[in-house]
C-alpha cells in the first residue's frame, strides 16, 4: 500500500492490542539499545525502566503508527511481518521534510559553516551531533559541503532509513553511547527537546560527548507529550507517583500523578538545573569547563522549544 493509495481504514487507530503487541516486541529490543548505550555504566533498573517505556510509548502514539501505515510502512495486517521487521518499521522511517541547514543556522543565529570551516584550518575533519535529528535533513546538508571532511552523527528515537554517509543512531539523548565521550566539535539539538523524558540528564550527556573546546546549540523547552500514556503508565513502574510544583515554578501547587508527574518533576529539575547554570555563567563539568548563555528566539510560530542556550567549551577544567 503507497501514501496515494491510503484510504479512510488508514486513519483509524490501531487497537490497544495491536499496540501492546508492537510494544511487547519493542521492550527488548529498545532495552538492549540503552544497554548497548550505557556500556560500562550503570543506572538503576527503575531508570532503565522509565526510559524504556518512555521509548516504546513514543513508538507507539497513535500519530506515529497512523503515519507508518500511511505511507505503507506498516501494513493492515500485522502477522506478515516477523517480529524483527516490525520493529525496523516502527523505528526506522522513510525519508520527510525536516529543518536543513539554513534553518538550524537561524535557530542557532550564526552560520555553523563558518564554526566548521574555522575547526577545519587546523585539521582535517570536524566531528558534528544532531541530537533529535529526525529525517537527518540538516546533516544532509553538510554532507552535501563538506564530503568526507566532517564525520556527521546522529540520534534519535526514530531515525531515517536513507542516510548514506552519515552516522544515525537509534537512542535516547538521555543515554549516549558511553564510546562518544569528549568526541563532537559542534552539537545541535533544536526542536526535539520538548519530547525529552529527562532534559537534565540529556544536557549532562551532551557536555559529556562534547570535545573540551566544543560547542553546543540547544533549544530548550517544556514538555510535548507525543506519546502513547497508556503504555506509559502500564510500562513506567510509576503508578502512584504523585508530584506537586513548588512554590515559584510555573506548576507551583498543581498535583500530578503516576508517569506524568515524573515527567514534570523532571522538568521541574531540569528548570532548577538551568538556572543554576545561567547564573555561573562558567561551570565544570565532565572534567571540562564551559560557558553558558541563554537567548530568546520568535523563529517558530510554536514555543514548544524557543529558549536557545549555546554552551562554548573552555578546555579541560583545570583552569
Ligand atoms: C520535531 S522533530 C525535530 C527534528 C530536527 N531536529 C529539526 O529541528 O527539524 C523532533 C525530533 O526529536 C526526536 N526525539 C524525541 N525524543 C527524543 C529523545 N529522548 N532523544 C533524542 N531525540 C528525541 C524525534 O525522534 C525527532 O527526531
Amino acid at each position: 500500500m503507497t501514501a496515494s493509495a491510503s484510504s479512510e481504514e488508514d486513519f483509524k487507530p490501531l487497537p490497544e492490542s495491536e499496540v501492546d503487541h508492537i510494544a511487547d516486541l519493542l521492550e527488548p529490543v529498545l532495552q538492549r539499545h540503552l544497554t548497548e548505550s550505557l556500556g560500562s555504566r550503570r543506572i538503576a533498573a527503575q531508570e532503565l525502566g522509565e526510559l524504556t517505556a518512555y521509548w516504546m510509548a513514543s513508538a507507539t502514539e497513535q500519530f506515529h503508527l497512523l503515519h507508518r501505515r500511511r505511507t505503507g510502512t506498516l501494513p493492515r495486517n500485522l502477522t506478515l511481518l516477523s517480529a524483527e521487521e516490525i520493529c525496523r518499521r516502527v523505528l526506522y522511517q522513510p525519508d520527510y521534510a525536516e529543518r536543513n541547514l539554513a534553518l538550524y543556522n537561524k535557530k542557532a543565529d550564526t552560520h555553523l559553516e563558518v564554526l566548521i570551516d574555522k575547526l577545519l584550518l587546523t585539521r582535517s575533519v570536524a566531528r558534528v551531533l544532531d541530537i533529535g535529528c529526525g529525517s537527518g535533513q540538516f546533516l544532509k546538508d553538510l554532507r552535501e559541503i563538506y564530503g568526507s571532511r566532517a564525520e556527521l552523527f546522529g540520534i534519535a528515537p526514530h531515525v531515517s532509513a536513507e542516510a548514506d554517509g552519515l552516522d544515525l543512531r537509534l537512542g535516547l539523548a538521555e543515554v549516549l553511547p558511553e564510546d562518544w565521550s569528549n568526541r563532537f566539535d559542534l552539537i545541535t539539538c533544536f526542536d526535539a527537546s520538548m519530547y525529552f523524558w529527562n532534559q537534565g540528564q540529556a544536557f549532562d550527556e551532551m557536555l559529556r560527548v562534547i570535545a573540551p573546546t566544543g560547542t553546543l546549540f540547544y533549544g530548550t523547552g517544556g514538555i510535548k507529550d507525543s506519546v502513547d500514556f497508556r503504555v506509559l503508565d502500564a510500562r513506567s513502574g510509576l503508578s502512584g507517583f504523585k508530584f506537586t510544583g513548588s512554590v515559584g515554578t510555573s506548576v507551583a501547587g498543581k498535583t500530578y500523578t503516576d508517569s506524568l508527574g515524573k515527567w514534570v518533576s523532571n522538568l521541574c529539575a531540569w528548570d532548577a538545573h538551568r538556572a543554576g547554570l545561567l547564573a555561573q555563567g562558567r561551570f565544570k563539568l565532565h572534567g571540562k569547563t564551559f560557558q553558558l548563555t541563554s537567548r530568546e528566539t520568535t523563529l517558530d510560530s510554536s514555543t514548544w522549544s524557543n529558549e536557545i542556550l549555546q554552551v562554548a567549551g573552555l578546555g579541560d577544567a583545570q583552569q
